[in-house]
């Protein structure tokens, strides 16, 4: 069957089994920064943003994210809120090898949109969600609150003209 996506802005028609997993359909249409891991919601890999929550594509059936918002990795990486999080990781010495980077980033991206405390220990408590074998918790939160102060001021040079 088709069915209708919306990915990265972009409308997509997709040739699909409606119980088929998004992430199937995604790597498919080449979203490479989709990968096949576990396929259990376990390790992250798989990662895309829905309506603006970071979930593992390969528990949802493409036909329950018909016209929803999909981003994944490739649009966010060329926003401004990756470029912040990507000065931090660079400056921390956080290297992602890339199986489940899409993970990691997303969750960063969520912990420092939301606006939550961002302490280590609340971040950590966030990490967990997935396991990882290329890069602990500690110094990814550390990475994430660094993150989080420079996109701080950077929307406060915006905000103030600076
Ligand atoms: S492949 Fe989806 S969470 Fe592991
Ligand atoms: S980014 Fe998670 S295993 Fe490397």
């Amino acid at each position: 069957m088709l069915i209708r996506l919306n990915i990265n802005h972009n409308p997509l028609n997709a040739e699909c089994r409606a119980e088929e997993p998004l992430s199937a359909v995604l790597r498919r249409a080449g979203f490479f920064s989709v990968k096949c891991g576990c396929g259990k919601g376990l390790c992250g890999a798989c990662t895309v943003f829905i309506q603006g929550r970071s979930v593992p594509s390969c528990l949802i059936p493409v036909s329950a994210v018909r016209d929803a918002e999909i981003i994944t990795l490739e649009y966010f990486m060329q926003t401004e809120d990756y470029l912040d999080i990507e000065l931090a990781f660079r400056s921390t010495g956080i290297e992602l090898c890339g199986f489940c980077n899409a993970g990691r980033i997303f969750a960063a991206h969520e912990i420092i949109e939301s606006g939550s405390r961002t302490e280590a220990f609340v971040i950590m408590e966030r990490l967990r969600t997935f396991s990882c074998s290329c890069t602990e918790d500690e110094p990814l939160a550390d990475a994430i609150m660094l993150a989080s102060e420079i996109r701080r001021k950077r929307l406060g040079s915006i905000k103030y003209g600076r």
